[in-house]
């Protein structure tokens, strides 16, 4: 989805402004972009922006320098209009007097743009965005200031935004947010506002997230956050615990293996200080005060989903009615949820559109809330009852791996703690845990089965149990970045209709571990292998199935509830090879975004 960047100072030189302004653009770029812009504000307005990626964007940038100390930044990911170098970011008035750029959907923007073009105001792009400059100049041309002008017009939008503005000959970066991350970065030389913290994290690692409903003006000395209604806001500053390296490659060809690789550091983080052994306890502090509920909805979205579907098992074994709904389905209206209802949204970013609209409506309807996110401060972890952070650091591949395995780990604690169950042989699993993912990382044969399997027809993933949510996750991964036909079922369902796909050209790879009826597996193993299909068996050792299979993935023996996770990794790894083989671009598939601020 699109990134916004904003910076006001003097970072270093008279073309700073521009160089910060294109790291910033560099590290939004996991978020999925296809064109990108600036504008540098002083004295007047100076904009470049070019579809296709930021390297267009630096080419066009050598016609010649950009001077001042304010400017803003956008990566965009198109909603409205086609990818092209007049519809990229930012948008600016006739006369160019204020440019804009935005993030988010604006609802009303026809109506606004009816009316605006109703009096002469010119448009150039098919973006809704492109209302916001000619609001704000037809505030100037009422004699508004600036920052009047600016509110005026965000106080017409409807919809989801974070939007920022410049004018010409000013130091001075206003902002607006409504449903669409914003947070500002105080810096030694200067002030930053970005959709994410990595736009700016190698200038500084203080900041302050903005809420819904608030506006910012920065300046090289200040920053003033305010309500809609003007009020100065009292804000906190935070301190980001990881840092530019963290959000680097360090070495890795993508970021989606050195996430894979990371996984082993990101499930230590996780249970840090929540598993106690010698007081036999499980806890998650945010979380203390809640007692067991009667019912508890998941809402999530993709990989998330899929750790929902598994925290809902979890919490059914421990006899909690539990179900995990997608996001963009749950609807209060047809859902028992009441005050006894906890709604956990399981994201990532904390920023997903679909998850925030499920969270919104639980809230209103009068059900707590808890969000477990990875992102601090984000949108979730904000208006939730109560956050628990999965802390797997900083992930920057679209395709979620150790925030996966890191959900997956942090649920288990959440059932844990919900229900006060300490199972000493799970806990002892969860204290060996980490060191077998790396077993697993060292001692893969994933990348052969994908050299095996590179050019398939299509890749099928079957698992029972724990395992199920597990094989979804696996044709996720695999079609999201080798852009390959993957479906992913539970093993029971096979033979219900999908079994009519299975070929010789249709590799299927089953998930065999204790404690997720292994022997019923195998079953539809010997099924799928009568059919022709190769079989790739990621199993722990608990059954035969390495006689039917054509390749295994062997994981260490652990506690059943953990195999799953353990089998993950194994496919993940398949996934990142096949897509290695294919050439494609792993970090950032074509058409997807790390982050889904749109419903
Ligand atoms: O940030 P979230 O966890 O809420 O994102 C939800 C999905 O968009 C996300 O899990 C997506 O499916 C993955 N990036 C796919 O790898």
């Amino acid at each position: 989805m699109c990134g916004i960047i904003g910076y006001v100072g003097e970072n270093g030189g008279d073309t700073a402004v521009v160089d910060v302004l294109m790291d910033g653009l560099s590290g939004l770029e996991y978020r999925g972009y296809d064109s990108a812009g600036i504008a540098v504000a002083e004295p007047s307005i100076a904009v470049r922006k070019r579809e296709g990626d930021i390297s267009a964007l630096e080419e066009a940038l050598h016609g010649g320098k950009l001077d001042g100390t304010a400017g803003i930044g956008h990566t965009r990911w198109s909603t409205h209009g086609p990818p092209s170098d007049v519809n990229a970011h930012p948008h600016t008035d006739d006369e160019t007097r204020v440019a804009v750029v935005h993030n988010g959907i604006i609802e009303n923007y026809r109506a606004l743009r009816d009316e605006l073009e109703a009096v002469g105001y010119r448009f150039e792009s098919e973006t809704d965005t492109e209302v916001v400059p000619h609001l704000i100049a037809a505030g100037l041309e009422d004699g508004l200031g600036c920052e009047a002008a600016f509110r005026q017009a965000v106080a017409r939008l409807e919809g989801s935004y974070a939007i920022a503005a410049v004018f010409a000959g000013s130091e001075t970066v206003y902002a607006a947010r409504h449903e669409s991350p914003l947070v500002l970065g105080i810096g030694e030389d200067g002030h930053y506002l970005a959709s994410d913290v990595p736009a700016f994290i190698q200038y500084t690692d203080r900041v302050i997230y903005l809420d819904d409903g608030e506006f910012a003006r920065i300046t090289p000395e200040t920053v003033t956050v305010t309500d809609d209604a003007g009020t100065v806001v009292e804000t906190s500053v935070e301190t980001i615990e990881w840092d530019a390296d963290d959000a680097g490659k360090s070495g890795y060809d993508h970021y989606m293996l050195k996430e894979i690789h990371e996984q082993p550091t990101a499930v230590r983080q996780c249970l840090r200080e929540r598993v106690e052994e010698l007081e036999r306890s499980i806890a998650v502090d945010s979380l203390a005060s809640l007692s067991t509920p009667e019912r508890v909805q998941f809402v999530a979205c993709g990989t998330s989903y899929h750790a929902a579907l598994y925290g809902a098992r979890l919490l059914r074994e421990r006899g909690v009615a539990a179900t995990a709904f997608l996001a963009s389905e749950y609807d209060t209206d047809v859902v028992p949820v009441d005050s006894e209802t906890l709604v956990i949204g399981v994201t990532q970013s904390g920023e997903t559109a679909d998850t925030m609209g499920a969270l919104r409506g639980a809230n209103t309807v009068g059900a707590r809330t808890v969000a477990v996110t990875n992102v601090v401060g984000s949108s979730a972890a904000r208006e939730c009852d109560h956050v628990m952070y999965v802390r797997a650091g900083p992930e920057i591949g679209v395709a979620a791996t150790k925030t996966f395995v890191s959900q997956q780990i942090a649920l288990v604690l959440v059932a844990s703690a919900l229900t006060g169950e300490y199972d000493s042989q799970l806990v002892s699993a969860l204290r060996d845990f980490s060191g077998q993912l790396q077993t697993v990382l060292d001692e893969s044969a994933a990348q052969e089965v994908a050299t095996a399997y590179r050019d398939a027809g299509a890749y099928f993933f079957i698992g029972r149990g724990h395992n199920a949510p597990v094989a979804l996750e696996g044709a996720l991964k695999m079609k999201e970045i080798t852009y390959k036909h993957a479906e992913g079922f539970a093993a029971g369902e096979l033979k219900h209709g999908p079994l009519a796909l299975v070929t010789d050209e249709t590799p299927v790879f089953a998930l065999v571990t204790a404690g997720s009826k292994p022997t019923k597996t195998l079953g539809n193993v010997k099924e799928v292998q009568t059919r022709g299909a190769p079989v790739v068996a990621v199993t722990d050792g608990c059954s035969d199935v390495e006689q039917y299979a054509d390749h295994v993935l062997e994981i260490p023996e652990t506690h059943p509830t953990l195999a799953p996770i353990l089998a993950n990794v194994q496919l993940q790894l398949v996934s990142y090879w096949v897509a290695h083989e294919l050439g494609r671009s792993i970090d950032k598939p074509r058409n997807l975004a790390k982050s889904v601020t749109v419903e």
